[in-house]
């Protein structure tokens, strides 16, 4: 009887015990992440009641009165794809052959050999972030050396992650010297003078993320030369080509030089800033081989990793693009459009610098108008950040990084002022 009551007991005991596990949320136990540095950055600008409140954080291009801009030439493309009434069938798994050429005449000329020889895989990709991480995951499975990239130091923030997630290790080399705000040539020669024989290296292509700061055409030579020597497999990340100078072969300089001196690289792009198409997510990935043969084999195993990962590309962003490169009408029209947005962030530099210069700053400022691209490494140290936020209503990262395509003839005076103050 006793036996029977114990057994009764248990079963009831496990049974509830059972219920409760069943009951229990499977996220309870997690813990909360930390917000994303830059998109938490616009977060808090949008709940800042400061009518002079300044969003100079997030990397995307504003007009003059702040507002995000459409490119015409995107809006023209986008009526003759609505007149075409295309259908919105799956893509390929590597995104249209035309778009991937088109991409890859971009970044490389389209006269260049490696095009006409067939030494190049090229597929379309979730903007460069996806395009970072197909070829992370490239590198992470097929790379015969040290599964470790090396990144400059500073670097964009996402390519830490987005490498680690893919399974490489990462280290960093010397970019930028903080003393002279400028690039650290020598520092950056000697780290990777030091490196093992084919290791691979990460550059930024033009408009280095955060700092502005790219070498000049001789010290791309010399790092072209540095890599061969080495057989560096290098990374190429081209996020702003026509962005940074407002000049698409000036811009892709780096890359072409590279692959004139034999460097068999990997190589990103986006269409993000250059388009206007953040939202699009439209980019390219592209390998540069020795021969024609290795790039179908190369393009086979790109395909074998995206299809479990995305399956295949989206059209509209793709379409966009496509309409605007092979039309040379449009190609020239956008030429001309991304030059208006490069001008402005050069003339909007200059009158950062004046500002400054005028509010009678005794600091250096000529680093703000040296710089290029999209942002600008101000120098300012975190505890000026912070009153930046505090007291004036200025959102930038922690680093001190200003996008300057937050910066309005509007606000210009405003910001100029706030920094003389923070940093007098
Ligand atoms: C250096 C660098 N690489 C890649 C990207 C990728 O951007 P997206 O994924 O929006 O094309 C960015 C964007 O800020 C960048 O600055």
């Amino acid at each position: 009887m006793a036996m029977a009551l114990r057994n009764h007991l248990h079963t009831l005991i496990k049974s509830t015990l059972l219920r409760q596990v069943a009951n229990k949320c499977f996220w309870t136990n997690l813990e909360m992440g930390p917000p994303d540095a830059i998109l938490g950055l616009t977060e808090a600008y949008k709940k800042d009641s400061n009518p002079k409140k300044v969003n100079v954080g997030a990397g995307a291009y504003r007009d003059d009165e702040g507002k995000p801009y459409v490119l015409p030439v995107v809006q023209t493309a986008e009526k003759l794809i609505m007149e075409k009434m295309m259908n919105h069938e799956y893509s390929p798994i590597a995104g249209p052959a035309e778009f991937c050429q088109k991409a890859a005449e971009l970044a490389l000329g389209a006269d260049n050999p490696v095009l006409s020889e067939g030494r190049y895989a090229t597929i379309q990709t979730i903007s460069g972030t996806g395009s970072l991480r197909i070829g992370a995951a490239f590198i992470a499975a097929f790379h015969e050396g040290e599964k470790c990239v090396h990144l400059p130091k500073p670097t964009w923030g996402n390519h830490v992650p987005i490498f680690k997630h893919s399974g490489m290790d990462v280290k960093m080399y010397k970019y930028y010297d903080p003393e002279c705000i400028s690039f650290d040539f020598e520092g950056c020669c000697k780290d990777l003078s030091a490196l093992p024989k084919r290791s691979v290296v990460l550059m930024h292509a033009c408009a280095h993320n955060p700092t502005g700061v790219d070498p000049s055409k001789e010290q791309w030579d010399h790092l072209s030369e540095l890599s061969k020597d080495k057989q560096f497999l290098v990374y190429m990340d081209m996020a702003y080509q026509g962005f940074a100078s407002g000049d698409f072969d000036r811009d892709a300089y780096s890359v072409r030089k590279f692959v004139k001196d034999g460097n068999e690289i990997i190589l990103s792009q986006s269409f993000a800033k250059n388009m206007g198409l953040y939202g699009e997510r439209i980019g390219a990935l592209s390998v540069i081989t020795d021969s024609k043969d290795s790039a179908a084999k190369v393009l086979s195993q790109l395909k074998i990793l995206v299809r479990p990962m995305y399956s295949n590309p989206p059209i509209h962003g793709q379409r966009i693009a496509t309409e605007v490169l092979c039309d040379e009408k449009l190609k020239s029209q956008w030429e001309k459009e991304v030059k208006g947005m490069a001008d402005r962030i050069i003339d909007v530099r200059k009158q950062l610098r004046q500002h400054l210069e005028d509010n009678g700053s005794k600091k250096k400022w000529n680093h703000i108008t040296d710089q290029i691209g999209m942002f600008c490494y101000t120098g300012l140290k975190p505890e000026e950040v912070e009153r930046l936020t505090k007291e004036y209503s200025i959102y930038l990262t922690k680093d001190g990084r200003i996008s300057m395509a937050g910066v309005t003839s509007k606000n210009v005076e405003y910001l100029a002022k706030a920094i003389h103050e923070v940093t007098r």
